[in-house]
């Protein structure tokens, strides 16, 4: 995989605290192409990539656009990105636009909902499925009208297909899943977009559509600390023994195995942080692992890891290939 080196050729302010960054072929040639839902990695240091969706037109060779939510609490790339980015800047990402969440373009119809900096990926979806002149409708969950990214962009490509739910930072006043998703029409599917709150309880509200069908990707940056403090429940303290550093540690309950790699020096590469970017991929020697991860398929998980959020099952020791 080849890196790309980019040149910033726009940011606006789109809401108080998300920009958007508008990114051109840094020679001035044509970027690689790619579909709607694909995701560009930037390689802010030598350890730490940050994954963005795109948010343009799918295919458009001219440019890349993303919008990044400035994280108090997050891990540093988005600070990075607002604070220390300006326009005429070069960046790298690590390899060409890659697709964890793509539309299936034979569905008969299809639902998106979106909250907060996760219409992203869905305004690129919307391009698309304009340009097939497919049958399709946005549910877009914000705060209010002012803190609503692409409110215009997406108004223009969805026309009659969008609304807008505006809670006021109370969810109760939001989405009404249950009756946005009560009944699945044939063929439909389902993308999700968004915090992890109003993505578990919109595939809540979807339990009863077919697997296949509901497709979601869940930001980093909307990993609510009470999601992650419930996600200790029952956890136990497990070993990890890295075998070609000969490093062992024990992992405590409210840490992670990355967590500890870094309080060894142990370098890896990460993004999401999150389970689903799939950076942070280290092979698994031994040892029954937990896996909470969205990216490795039952295949890979005999054999890999997902660092960031997976743990060991109950009495077992890891052994890892690092
Ligand atoms: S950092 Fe993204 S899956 Fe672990």
């Amino acid at each position: 995989m080849s890196q790309i080196k980019l040149k910033v050729a726009d940011i606006q302010e789109l809401t108080p605290n998300i920009k958007m960054f508008e990114l051109k072929s840094a020679d001035g040639g044509h970027l690689p192409s790619w579909e709607a839902g694909s995701h560009i990695d930037f390689q802010i240091d030598e350890h730490l990539r940050r994954s963005y969706s795109l948010a343009n037109k799918p295919g458009d060779t001219e440019r890349y656009v993303t919008a990044i939510l400035r994280e108090e609490n997050g891990g540093g790339g988005s600070k990075y990105m607002h604070d220390q980015v300006s326009i005429g800047d070069e960046l790298i990402i690590a390899e060409p636009p890659t697709n964890h969440f793509p539309l299936d373009e034979k569905a008969n119809s299809h639902v998106l909902i979106g909250g907060g900096i996760g219409i992203t990926p869905l305004l690129s979806m919307g391009y698309r499925l304009k340009d097939m002149g497919a049958n399709f409708h946005l549910h877009y969950c914000t705060k209010s009208a002012e803190e609503t990214a692409f409110y215009d962009e997406v108004k223009d490509v969805f026309g009659d297909n969008v609304t807008f739910h505006h809670d006021g930072g109370d969810p109760a006043n939001g989405i009404k899943l249950d009756d946005v998703l009560g009944a699945q029409e044939d063929g439909q599917h389902l993308y999700l977009c968004g915090p992890g709150g109003l993505i578990n309880a919109a595939r809540e509200a979807a339990s009863h559509w077919r697997d296949s069908s509901v497709h979601f990707e869940l930001f980093a940056s909307a990993k609510a600390d009470d999601d992650k403090a419930d996600s200790t429940d029952g956890d136990q303290p497990f070993e990890v023994e890295l075998k070609e550093t000969g490093i062992t540690f024990t992992v405590p309950v409210d840490k992670s195995i990355i967590e500890l790699m870094w309080e060894h020096n142990v370098d890896v590469m990460y993004a999401c942080e999150d389970g689903w970017c799939g950076n942070c991929k280290v092979g698994l020697i031994s040892g029954k692992a937990d896996h909470r991860d969205e990216f490795l398929d039952d295949g890979d998980r005999e054999n890999f890891i997902q660092v960031c959020v997976s743990r060991a099952m109950p009495g077992e020791k890891l052994v890892l290939d690092i």
